[in-house]
């Protein structure tokens, strides 16, 4: 069978990297990039880093409106589908790219499995929870990261072609967890000693495109009585240019990092505070105490499991949670066991 595989964000490419080499081994892959993240520091190093094969094809599609870049990948997409002629479209997560990818499959009747279907934020002042619910919505084969994600998408009335197969970032943090604390030297870089820094991240467009927001937020990181340090995604750099920001003797503020360096900081971290979505999930795995900067997260079961905590853009509640954190007793398995890449690989196989 012939799979197109979409991808262009960076938790995409992690996300490929579990599942495009077992695929490759029984199937023809056609590898599509559509350029949405083209930073090396965002794109080239994640694919170094995670062991994915080069993409077959780059859309170059860059930065723009959503509508703009969207559309531009929907044309390539499109063109990709009529030349390959693929049995399925293979699309990742929640990111205009995968919103592109569902659609130009659909048009083109060809059918589409999304990895990572069913989870929901309920918020659609979210340009992911619009992506989500569309490729849900278009795609005929769900993979499902948690029982939750299968609950919401009964709720909207989608039962069939539903799979519970775990979260494939748990594969790729499984195979690459051990090669990070070999090779990256990257405590060493930034002279910091394990379980005394916390470690953050800020990106999502709720809070890098509201200055308050992100004002907030940094203010926060600024004052907290530990070391801070910050890997910079570009779009929260290019936001922080319009902000005045306090100098603060304790926050650290260093370019976006490569997948086993991110690994091995946040397994070092005493704490993680995060808006990202797949960094929630790999402070669970690492046993890392999470706070999220948000006011909803879809990775609920972390929230229960009392290991994740939402403090929203509150200067007060950020503080809160840092100063208050006590680990919970128990930590219950969540999102697989690891070997969601070869569950997904087998339905492809037999629907
Ligand atoms: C996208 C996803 C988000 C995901 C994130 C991971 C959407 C709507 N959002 O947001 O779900 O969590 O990727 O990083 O698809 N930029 C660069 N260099 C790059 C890419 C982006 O400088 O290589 C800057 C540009 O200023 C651009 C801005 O980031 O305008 C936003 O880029 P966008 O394509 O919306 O993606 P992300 O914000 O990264």
């Amino acid at each position: 069978m012939v799979v197109l595989t979409v991808v262009g964000a960076r938790p995409q490419f992690i996300k490929a990297a579990a599942v495009s080499p077992l695929l490759r081994e029984s199937h023809r892959e056609w590898l599509l990039h559509t350029g949405q993240h083209y930073d090396d520091e965002l794109s080239g190093a994640m694919f170094r880093d995670v062991g994915l094969p080069t993409p077959d094809e780059c859309l170059h599609v860059g930065s723009d409106t959503h509508g703009a870049q969207t559309g531009r990948m929907l044309v390539g997409i499109e063109a990709a589908v009529v030349r390959e002629r693929p049995d399925m479209v293979l699309i990742y997560g929640d990111t205009n790219s995968t919103l592109a990818g569902a659609l130009a499959a659909a048009k083109r009747g060809v059918p589409v499995a999304h990895v990572e279907a069913g989870l929901r934020s309920f918020s659609r002042a979210m340009p992911e929870e619009i992506n989500r619910v569309v490729a849900d919505r278009l795609a005929s084969l769900h993979f499902c990261p948690s029982e939750v994600a299968v609950q919401n998408l009964a709720a909207e009335g989608i039962h069939e072609g539903v799979h519970l197969v775990g979260d494939v970032m748990h594969d790729v943090l499984s195979q690459w967890l051990p090669v990070a604390r070999e090779r990256s030297l990257v405590l060493e870089r930034f002279e910091l000693q394990a379980k005394q820094f916390l470690l953050a991240t800020v990106h999502r467009a709720e809070n890098t495109d509201d200055p308050e927001r992100l004002a907030q937020i940094i203010g926060a990181l600024g004052r907290l009585n530990e070391p801070v340090i910050l890997p910079l995604h570009p779009r929260t750099r290019h936001a922080l240019a319009g902000i005045d920001i306090p100098a603060s003797p304790s926050l650290r503020v260093v370019e976006a990092l490569g997948y086993l360096d991110m690994l091995r900081l946040e397994e070092a971290a005493r704490l993680i505070l995060t808006d990202s979505g797949g960094v929630q999930k790999e402070a669970y795995w690492l046993g890392v105490p999470c706070v999220t900067l948000r006011d909803e997260t879809e990775w609920v079961e972390t929230v229960n499991a009392g290991w994740n905590c939402l403090a929203g853009a509150d200067a007060r509640r950020i503080a809160a949670a840092v100063a208050d954190w006590r680990a919970p007793a128990t930590q219950p398995p969540l999102y697989g066991d690891g070997h969601a890449a070869a569950r997904i690989v087998e339905l492809l196989r037999s629907p």
